[in-house]
């Protein structure tokens, strides 16, 4: 048998999307993402959504926006040292020095109680991310940052369809940066999604994907209607808006063609997540078994988890390492995942920022002992047994 970590679906609306953009010959960024956005928006239950090409991007513009309300290059913004690589990579993209908290090891999200400690005068935010779809806790996050003047941007790039207290995951900061990639619930093959009620943040982040340009009405931004623009040299010094950049800005539009996977996968979302968490909850349920050697995360009854995939850490003291089990998951057929690393102090890319080895135990130790494995729609119950013996067979001979 084969456990694929992901599956994607292209639905027939979106084949005939596609069909009809690449015969009318409008592929670039249009009216189809224009209406990916709205309803995206409508989903996450924000007033706006902007798409860009990946979710990095969506994490870096959301950041870069700060630089329009009063930061400055290098500040600081913190972030749990326990991510996808791209959380840390976008602060540095964005021009920000990341400044990492420890997570915790039972929700492996950032542990709340370190992240006082960490403010300086230089911090303009916090970063939360929602690992696995697990809610952070958001209400010690915005509490702090309502105390200290921070913002707060929700990486929600693993968390589509999560709720924490009642509220959609993506609606509780001042904005929210989603992947889009094709392991997420909701894809675009690659692309990425920023949420926010702000439409003064919107306004700079659509200008921000497309190199920082002045000019906002939507003939332009939107690309939507085609002709002549009447603002086009209305700015001072008859200057064409078009190539007035107000500033420094990146390339990151998504293109029809994404837009119309995306439109397509809306569709489906409530049975994709719902078949998601079906599958979450099953193994939950059947991996207790193994608690004595592996753990997973646990649903809190105020949350709801938006699986991204199943994570299992092998707990301290084992008789076997992480990488063992994975190279018996793999024989199997099961595709599996690191469960990401500690970024300041097990990714090279941060070696310069001078963390040692040590300062981050528990992400550190997810690092070394976690991974994950597939979630997703198109497994069932019969893959789910599949795994539960692989991983028993595995144990069995070894403890
Ligand atoms: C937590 C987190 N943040 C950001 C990203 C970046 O998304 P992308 O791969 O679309 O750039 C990912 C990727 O899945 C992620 O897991």
């Amino acid at each position: 048998m084969r456990v694929p970590f992901g599956t994607v679906t292209i639905t027939d609306k979106a084949k005939e999307l596609i069909n009809a953009a690449l015969d009318a010959g409008r592929v670039s960024s249009g009216r189809l993402v224009r209406e990916f956005e709205k309803r995206f928006a409508s989903l996450v239950g924000t007033k706006e959504a902007v798409a860009v090409s990946t979710g990095t991007d969506a994490d870096a513009l959301a950041l870069a926006v700060l630089h329009d309300f009063g930061a400055r290059r290098g500040d600081e913004v913190i972030v749990p040292a326990l991510s996808f690589v791209a959380t840390g990579n976008a602060v540095l993209q964005a021009g920000f020095t990341p400044v990492f908290a420890d997570i915790d090891r039972k929700t492996l999200n950032i542990d709340c109680s370190l992240i006082e400690d960490k403010i300086t005068e230089r911090t303009r935010a916090i970063m939360p991310v929602h690992l696995m779809g697990k809610p952070a806790d958001m209400d010690r996050v915005m509490e702090i940052a309502k105390r200290f003047n921070l913002y707060v941007i929700e990486d929600a790039a693993e968390a589509h369809g999560a709720e924490y207290k009642g509220k959609n995951v993506g609606t509780i900061g001042d904005m929210a940066a989603y992947s889009l990639y094709v392991a997420h619930i909701i894809t675009t093959i690659e692309g990425g999604i920023v949420t926010t009620d702000r439409s003064d943040f919107s306004e700079v982040l659509r200008s921000l994907r497309s190199h920082g340009r002045a000019c906002k009405c939507e003939t332009c931004v939107l690309n939507i209607n085609s002709g002549y623009c009447g603002k086009r040299f209305a700015a001072a010094g008859s200057a064409d808006i078009r190539f007035v950049f107000e500033r420094a800005g990146y390339s990151a539009k998504m293109n029809e063609l994404e837009a119309a996977v995306g439109l397509g996968n809306l569709d489906i979302f409530g049975a994709i997540l719902e078949k998601k968490r079906r599958n979450l909850l099953s193994m939950m349920e059947r991996f207790r078994r193994f608690s004595d050697f592996l753990y997973t995360i646990d649903e809190e009854p105020y949350e709801k988890i938006g699986p991204h995939g199943f994570p299992m850490i092998v707990r301290e003291g084992c008789a076997f390492t992480r990488n063992e089990l994975v190279g018996h998951m793999e024989k199997a057929g099961i595709d599996t995942r690191n469960l990401f690393c500690s970024m300041p102090t097990q990714a090279k890319g941060f070696e310069f920022l001078g963390h040692r080895a040590g300062e981050f135990p528990d992400a550190e130790f997810i690092g070394r002992s976690g991974l994950h494995i597939g979630v997703h729609q198109d497994i069932g119950e019969e893959e789910i047994g599949y795994v539960m013996d692989t991983i028993e067979r595995f144990l069995t001979v070894r403890v």
